[in-house]
């Protein structure tokens, strides 16, 4: 099965995304990188952050709890000290950029700015500085006028990665769209807290968390059959994807690409068996491309 697409302009050998936090920067394991369709940064926002004290990390049953904060050197340290090592990456560089408001959002890609970058993925549930604890976001008025400001200062296509959790999804998604959004990613983590009882207090050190992993595969999947319906743009799936078949899932609910994020702190090579599993299925189903998949099929939903 052929398993490339050309999306916005933008060539994906096959729908498979690092997904942002879970592949670091990409200086580490570029031969698996290179296999994928793409690599999305860690989060940059404009001031370097050095994260949450630990424990960071909450193993469960469906999933993990993590509570990294966003932990990333800044801006300007990244275009100057790591970017001019991913030029020879041999597969699409995703800048996931952040920041607590719209304008520093615009001003981080101003910095980045560069040929090498295919895209740039908007982490839409940073904390909105303007609207206390809420995250940018959980507005779409906010939302529409992040990718409307984002899209006038660059050329790259924009990727809006809505939060899914104290806010009406399908409203996020429309205004991401009208913003001029070229994809929506459905979805980031979502919001946990875990209890040590010993010490009776929070166990994560920046107290609450993002839930990630298997739990969430079920939630994002309903989401993209939802906003599959009411929005045109791209939709790129994320949550929870262990192997092909979830791959298959998230594809056949209308999702383009996916993103893959716990399983690489799991085992960073296992992406790589995913495509091939991926190319076999195919095979032995006589599907020839992948578009044949991605029309995806009709769930009333
Ligand atoms: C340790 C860790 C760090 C993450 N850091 C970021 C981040 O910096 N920016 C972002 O948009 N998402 C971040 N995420 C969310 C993932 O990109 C992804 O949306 C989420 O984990 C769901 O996918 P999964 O179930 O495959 O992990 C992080 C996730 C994990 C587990």
């Amino acid at each position: 099965m052929n398993l490339s697409q050309k999306i916005k302009n933008i060539n994906f050998q096959n729908p498979i995304l690092l997904a942002s936090g879970t592949y670091g920067f990409g200086l580490k394991f570029k031969e698996i990188i290179n296999l994928t369709g793409g690599i999305i940064t860690k989060t940059i926002t404009f001031t370097p952050i050095t994260g949450n004290p630990p424990p960071r990390i909450y193993e469960f049953e469906g999933g993990i709890i993590n509570s990294i904060g966003l932990e990333n050197p800044g801006a300007i340290y990244f275009k100057n000290k790591i970017l001019p090592n991913l030029k020879n990456l041999d597969t699409n560089l995703i800048l996931s950029v952040g920041g607590t408001s719209i304008e520093e959002i615009v001003k981080v890609i101003k910095i980045l700015d560069d040929e090498i970058i295919s895209a740039y993925e908007l982490n839409l549930s940073c904390p909105n500085v303007k609207e206390g604890g809420i995250s940018l976001g959980q507005n779409p008025k906010v939302v529409e006028e992040i990718c409307k400001e984002t899209k006038k200062i660059t050329k790259k296509p924009i990727i809006a990665k809505i939060p899914t959790v104290f806010c009406n999804p399908i409203e996020i998604s429309k205004a991401a769209e009208r913003g001029g959004a070229d994809f929506i990613t459905i979805t980031n983590t979502i919001p946990g807290l875990v209890i040590d009882i010993e010490r009776q207090k929070p166990f994560l050190g920046g107290i609450s968390g993002g839930i990630s992993g298997t739990f969430l595969k079920y939630y994002s999947l309903y989401l993209i059959a939802k906003i599959k319906k009411v929005v045109k743009i791209p939709i790129i799936g994320c949550g929870g994807i262990r192997d092909y078949k979830d791959v298959l899932e998230y594809l056949f609910c209308g999702a383009m690409l996916v993103e893959i994020g716990t399983l690489n702190l799991l085992n960073p090579f296992l992406v790589a068996k995913i495509i091939e599993d991926l190319k076999k299925w195919g095979k032995e189903k006589e599907i020839k491309s992948i578009k044949e998949i991605i029309k995806g099929i009709n769930i009333e939903i």
